[in-house]
């Protein structure tokens, strides 16, 4: 078969070069962005004289029927084709002929194409991508408002901290997905600029109107230098960082949730639905889903920096090395959506054992930094000196094998004859809880000035 570009060629390709050559094994993932970018372009081409208006509109007609032979499954799509473009421009040809199918390529270079055609594709994700992450936020707030009154301890180093609610464990990853979901919005914002009509590098001679086809095709504009246009990847290197800082933050909630339902902690429960078994012991109930999420954020951090050093020192403007840019993009897509969709039902089924989270604040003395900060705010006793008073405190209740919350009173004053009557009503996990109002805080009236900030975004 004759190649499109074999005109300088007197021997044909080894099948060898043709194979390592091809993209279009992955690249017809691209098709509807290829055609609709192609009607555009040759519909642009009509409006400006630069084509008949008649053959631009054979040559529309022409591309909405290869659009329905994909679409249909009816397209073969071949090796020596190559890539998309070309198999769509060849079967283009096939059906209105070889002159007028010919004539689509005017003004144009698969350089700009492809660069268009991928350039969609991720604009189109960092939409579907924020949409499942808005639902998460659903989902996971639907779990917070139920557990205002649930109390558990909060962590620093994995030892126990100081008493929070569940509502507001769960408002953290809330925050961290709010982040993702407006990285993704200023990455969409920032690529949303058309890079067709640059041509192979450096624009075109034909009298083009690059905003029509930006226009119709839902741009926001066009890209300004046509040599960093079609050189330019940083929108699917942003969509692999923004999916890798989702993924940063996945494996925190489902490290935790493997934590939690852990016989160490027993803070949760995943539905059977979303557990699995164990082929030899028959009492296993394992989070296979959690732990599968937290370890595909290794190939989705792998995508990124796969992509970044490809682009690394590559020189101006297209080099066949952009090939490699696809692959690692469609895993990592493919990857966060699942992984998001299974992730948000997980949540919603799983249940919460209140009981044992009540339990587990019974050790590791919660309220030390309570009767510290008692002593500071009634005594008004340095915070170093009233830490260190609590200090001794806490080893008295170490020696005898006790939280410090179940300390006698008698025990506690003859620390420190600051520590009264008022003091031993701080040493209650709810007050403790309470007491942290500031804003941000763990009480359940900044709890609920959470919950308002993000109901309001989520309506926004
Ligand atoms: N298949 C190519 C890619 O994905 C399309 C662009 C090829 N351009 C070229 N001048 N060889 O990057």
């Amino acid at each position: 078969m004759q190649k499109m570009w074999s005109g300088r060629f007197s021997e044909a390709s080894s099948k060898l070069l043709e194979e390592f050559n091809a993209s279009i094994n992955y690249d017809k993932n691209l098709f509807l962005q290829d055609i609709n970018g192609s009607i555009a372009h040759a519909t642009m081409l009509g409006k400006c004289g630069i084509l008949d208006k008649n053959d631009s509109k054979k040559i529309v007609d022409g591309l909405n029927e290869v659009l329905k032979e994909i679409q249909n499954d009816k397209f073969v799509f071949k090796i020596e084709d190559e890539d998309i473009h070309m198999a769509v421009e060849k079967r283009l040809s096939e059906i209105i002929g070889a002159d007028l199918g010919g004539r689509l390529h005017t003004a144009r270079s698969r350089n700009d194409q492809v660069a268009l055609d991928f350039r969609m594709f991720v604009l189109n994700e960092f939409k579907e991508i924020l949409n499942l992450l808005l639902n998460l936020i659903k989902t996971l707030l639907k779990k917070v408002k139920e557990h205002k009154d649930t109390i558990m301890p909060g962590f620093t180093h994995l030892q126990h901290a100081q008493p929070v609610s569940f509502a507001y464990h769960l408002l953290a990853y809330c925050f961290m997905f709010k982040r993702d979901i407006y990285r993704l919005k200023d990455s969409f914002k920032r690529n949303n600029f058309s890079p067709l009509g640059c041509a192979a590098l450096a624009g075109t001679p034909h009298k083009i109107d690059r905003f029509e086809v930006a226009k119709n095709l839902g741009f926001d504009g066009v890209t300004s230098n046509c040599m960093d246009s079609v050189s330019d990847r940083d929108f699917a290197l942003e969509l692999l960082f923004d999916i890798s800082l989702i993924f940063t933050h996945t494996s925190r909630l489902c490290e935790e949730l493997i934590l939690w339902s852990s016989q160490e902690f027993m803070f949760i429960s995943m539905s059977d639905k979303f557990s699995t078994g164990s082929s030899i012991m028959p009492q296993k109930k394992n989070p296979d889903v959690a732990e599968l999420i937290r370890g595909k954020t290794g190939r989705v951090y792998g995508n990124l920096i796969a992509l970044l050093t490809t682009m690394k020192s590559l020189p101006l403007a297209y080099n066949k090395d952009m090939q490699e840019d696809k692959e690692g993009v469609f895993d990592s897509v493919n990857t966060a959506k699942t992984s998001l969709i299974i992730l948000n039902e997980m949540i919603d089924s799983m249940s919460i054992n209140s009981e044992n989270m009540l339990k587990a604040c019974k050790t590791g003395h919660l309220v030390a930094t309570d009767l510290a900060d008692f002593l500071v705010r009634q005594k008004n006793i340095p915070f170093r000196k009233a830490h260190f008073i609590t200090g001794k405190c806490v080893a008295i209740a170490e020696s005898k094998g006790l939280d410090l919350s179940e300390l006698s009173y008698e025990e506690l004053r003859s620390v420190d004859e600051n520590i009264d009557e008022d003091a031993m009503r701080v040493l209650n996990l709810n007050n403790s809880k309470e007491a942290r109002n500031s804003v941000g805080g763990t009480a359940n009236s900044s709890v609920e000035n959470q919950i308002k900030e993000l109901d309001e975004f989520l309506n926004s």
